[in-house]
């Protein structure tokens, strides 16, 4: 018989998104008359810009020609990639090289395969809240995690508290589920905290394309020495609509040399080079040419207008919370918003009194870990005409 990984069985069932459609099936059905709005979900509903269907779509006829037909390409990515991509890295005045980037199938990938190259025994800090797939596939590999209280003393943007050793550090900013995103002096201190300690940042940046505030960092590599302590995961799914086409990227700096337990100087690069290139083939050719179109400038800007879009929505929602005088988070520089639960309601609680009472789905705050226990998610990502129905639904009620 085979020995399993036990590890599965300390998983918490990831029953989140699958209570949440039971709890509005079964509304619906029962009320088949009313119109539910959904704005619990984190993916977005705008078609691609033109200008990456068209590189999409001669992707696909070079496929189609003996001459331009493609077979395997590079594990870490095109070169037509990578380079478009250390190009926008120095348009925001960040220096990183080609064979830093490494183009995959998105970030939930990356995010939770990074833990093959760290032995089981670290101390690993994780935010709560969080987007899960960082708590998961940790306990998937049998690590103990050590918790920081993201909460309204400090804003969800936890500091280090140097009088725990950490060796490896989740931080993803701005924020899943909080909206909440780090300046420029707070990120400098997650740096040195991480210097200190000889310990590394696994740092998330998919939603770097919602800052609007150009005093924000969007990638870790603004902060000096960041380089020598951190790994950078970044994904189009939000920044160009990519949730289902599939593609991100993850910036592996050379700097970012360990010893080993017998004196050996091991580079992150050349293992997540290694891993990559013994468990992944690379990204499809027509996704790879339709991702470099994003970062051209009509591309960039037809992205940017749907961003504008969702950023819009986004004002709406935080107004009418404003309006309540409810306390939210986020919404600015980022598509979420994070709110208290009214009268201290529990975030379940919250869910089920909002769907009855306004028939609007969001996401309970506890979904996300303990200290979301009393807070909700709304997304911008829904259509306009619905964020504003769905607003006025919620103004009324309160
Ligand atoms: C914080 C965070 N990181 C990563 C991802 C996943 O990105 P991708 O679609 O590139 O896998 C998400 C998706 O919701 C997310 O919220």
């Amino acid at each position: 018989m085979p020995k399993l990984n036990e590890n599965y069985l300390n998983l918490k069932e990831s029953y989140l998104f699958s209570e949440i459609a039971h709890r509005v099936n079964a509304y619906t059905a029962a009320n088949p008359d009313k119109k539910v709005i959904r704005l619990g979900i984190g993916d977005v509903t705008l078609p691609i810009g033109s200008e990456v269907i068209a590189k999409l779509q001669e992707g696909v006829n070079a496929l189609a020609s003996a001459e331009t037909f493609k077979g395997y390409g590079p594990e870490q990515g095109y070169d037509f990639l990578r380079n478009a991509i250390v190009d926008y890295y120095s348009r925001n005045n960040v220096s990183i090289e080609a064979d830093e980037v490494f183009v995959s199938d998105g970030a939930k990938s990356d995010t939770g395969n990074i833990t093959d190259l760290f032995d089981r025994d670290n101390v690993i800090l994780i935010p709560d809240p969080v987007y899960p797939v960082y708590v998961d596939t940790n306990i998937m590999n049998g690590r103990n995690i050590t918790y920081i209280d993201a909460n309204e003393e400090n804003d969800f943007l936890p500091m280090p508290d140097h009088s725990i050793h950490a060796d490896i550090i989740y931080i993803c900013s701005p924020n899943n589920p909080t909206g909440a995103a780090y300046n420029r002096e707070q990120l400098k201190e997650w740096v040195d905290y991480a210097l200190e300690n000889d310990a590394i940042i696994l740092y998330d940046s998919a939603y770097e394309c919602f800052i609007t505030d150009e005093t924000l960092p969007r990638s870790i590599y603004a902060i000096e020495d960041s380089k020598k302590c951190a790994i950078e995961f970044c994904s189009l799914s939000k920044t160009a609509g990519f949730t289902g086409t599939r593609c991100g990227y993850t910036i592996v700096p050379k700097d970012l040399k360990f010893t080993s337990s017998t004196g050996v100087e091991m580079s992150l690069n050349a293992m997540w080079n290694r891993r990559q290139t013994t468990k992944f083939n690379g990204v499809s050719y027509i996704v790879q040419k339709g991702a470099t179109a994003v970062f051209s400038a009509e591309g960039m800007a037809q992205c940017k207008e749907n961003i504008k879009y969702y950023q819009h929505n986004a004002r709406i929602i935080a107004d009418a919370l404003s309006k309540k005088n409810i306390c939210y988070f986020g919404g600015i520089n980022s598509p979420y918003i994070w709110f208290k639960c009214p009268n201290e309601m529990d975030s379940w609680d919250f869910f089920d009194y909002l769907l009855t009472n306004a028939q609007v789905v969001g996401t309970p705050g506890a979904g996300f870990g303990k200290n979301g226990q009393k807070f909700f998610r709304l997304t911008s990502f829904g259509n306009r005409e619905n964020t504003i129905e769905a607003m006025e639904r919620i103004e009324n009620l309160f």
